[in-house]
């Protein structure tokens, strides 16, 4: 087994790096794989979530905070490589940091949820120049933006787009959106899919979030 290695990353703060690692990682734990999700963040979001579980449902993947290693942690993610098949970091909200360009250095796959808003999108920027200094020495990289928090049924502004191409990175094609199952889920330590029949809508995005990450990992055509 060697693990393949999925860094959610973004400098701004609350754009979603910390529900699209717990939520992926659940989904691909659900689904029967082996995961592991790495908190790099020093605010401990993920393991909180993690520790919220119920004792009779406990959250589907293993989290271990290894925030303290700071630039080498691409170092620890690697010796426990071999014990997972997934692993995913939960980053910390700065680009500049020791913590998120080590997790770039150990990924193979970069997911960086950017709420679209102009505000928000100027705020994340400063990952593009991550991503690119990473990539000179970790050629593996793969890298994509994962728009969030996007409101039903409204189609994109020309400025968000114009924006989006600003990151000179591919935009996924699944999207989530903003519901309140990606909240209510964290508060009891779970994933969307165990909320069941309401958390419909949630539950299908997830699961094409899901498929579209392991196609990147496998190499096909997304
Ligand atoms: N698609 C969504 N729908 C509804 N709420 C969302 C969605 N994505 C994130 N949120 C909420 O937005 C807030 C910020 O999300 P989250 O903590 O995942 O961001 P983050 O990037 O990890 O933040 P930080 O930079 O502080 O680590 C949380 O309250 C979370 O529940
Ligand atoms: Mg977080």
């Amino acid at each position: 087994m060697k693990a393949r290695i999925v860094a959610v990353v973004n400098q701004k703060g609350g754009a979603g790096k910390t529900t699209v690692a717990m939520q992926l990682a659940g989904t691909l734990a659900k689904q029967g794989r082996k995961v592991l999700v790495v908190d790099a963040d020093p605010q401990g979001t993920a393991s909180r979530w993690a520790a919220s579980a119920q004792d009779e449902q406990p959250f589907g993947a293993t989290v271990i905070s290894l925030a303290a290693a700071g630039g080498k942690l691409h170092r620890e993610v690697k010796k426990l490589r071999g014990d997972y098949e997934r692993i995913v970091i939960d980053g910390p909200p700065a680009a500049e940091s020791p913590l998120a360009e080590s997790a770039l250095l150990a990924a193979d796959l970069a997911i960086v949820p950017v709420i679209p808003s102009p505000l928000d999108l100027w705020a994340s920027i400063g990952i593009k120049a991550a991503i690119e200094r990473a990539g000179d020495i970790n050629e593996k990289l793969q890298a994509y933006l994962l728009i969030n928090q996007c409101q039903p049924n409204i189609r994109l502004a020309r400025d968000v787009m114009d924006l989006l191409g600003e990151f000179d990175l591919p935009v996924m094609r699944s999207r989530l959106h903003q519901r309140t199952a990606y909240r209510e889920s964290a508060v009891f330590g779970q994933v969307v899919a165990d909320l069941g029949h309401k958390a419909q809508a949630a539950i299908q995005e997830m699961q094409a979030l899901a498929d579209e990450v392991e196609a990147l990992l496998s190499g096909e055509e997304a």
